[in-house]
């Protein structure tokens, strides 16, 4: 049995070397720390039953441009474990959290031209169109599909300014993360939180 769940501090450099089997993309730790700390719910794991992180998907939020939208960064199941279903669930969890927890319209990733696998992933089983090409994205000159595939945040940042109402009038107030969320756009929240590197 393999289950998916959230990541926590203490996955991280099983992240970081199920990453380095994978893919020859790598990243320093204090890349992992960054996302982890940044938008927690965006990092999940496939655990297997002895405790073994045989998969992992990286996600964040990008905040700069004007649409709000997740990124998957990285995303990776161990030769072992390939063709379970193991990356759709990943991948379903981190989209679910995008559009539920931060109400994104949409989640973009790259992916390398001779990725069939991955290719296959996203456009048969997820549902991803190619949105432009990117020459020459990797390091070793290969080109890369930049993907996108539209999500529903909007239906859930709605409900989330419902219940925010609803919490007022109640003298309750909580707060949910999120660059889109109706706290984020009057100024109030962020998505990174408190004493978190920028
Ligand atoms: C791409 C990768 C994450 C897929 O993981 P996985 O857990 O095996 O994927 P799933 O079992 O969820 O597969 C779902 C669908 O993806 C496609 N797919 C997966 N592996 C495939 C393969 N070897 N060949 C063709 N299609 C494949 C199929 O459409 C599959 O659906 P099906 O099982 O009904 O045929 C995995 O092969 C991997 O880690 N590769 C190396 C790292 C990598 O390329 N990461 C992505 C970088 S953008």
């Amino acid at each position: 049995m393999v289950c998916i769940r959230q990541a926590t501090i203490d996955d991280l450099l099983a992240m970081q070397a199920c990453n380095l089997l994978c893919l020859p993309e790598n990243y320093q730790m204090k890349y992992y720390f960054y996302h982890i700390l940044s938008w927690p719910q965006l990092l999940y794991v496939a655990e297997d039953y002895g405790g073994r992180i045989v998969g992992y998907v990286l996600a964040k939020m990008e905040e700069e441009s004007s649409e709000c939208h997740g990124h998957i960064t990285s995303l990776a199941v161990l030769r072992t474990h390939r063709k379970l279903g193991l990356a759709t669930k990943l991948m379903t969890a981190a989209q679910n959290a995008m559009e539920q927890v931060f109400g994104s319209e949409y989640v973009s990733l790259h992916v390398r031209r001779s990725n069939r696998a991955a290719f296959n992933l996203y456009t048969e089983t997820l549902g991803y169109q190619i949105h432009d090409i990117e020459a020459k994205y990797y390091a070793d000159g290969e080109d890369a599909y930049d993907m996108r595939k539209q999500l529903n945040g909007k239906l859930y940042r709605h409900q989330h300014q419902h219940q925010h109402q609803h919490q007022h009038q109640h003298q309750h107030h909580h707060h949910h993360g999120g660059c889109c969320s109706s706290e984020a756009k009057g100024g109030e929240a962020k998505a990174v939180p408190k004493g978190a590197p920028a």
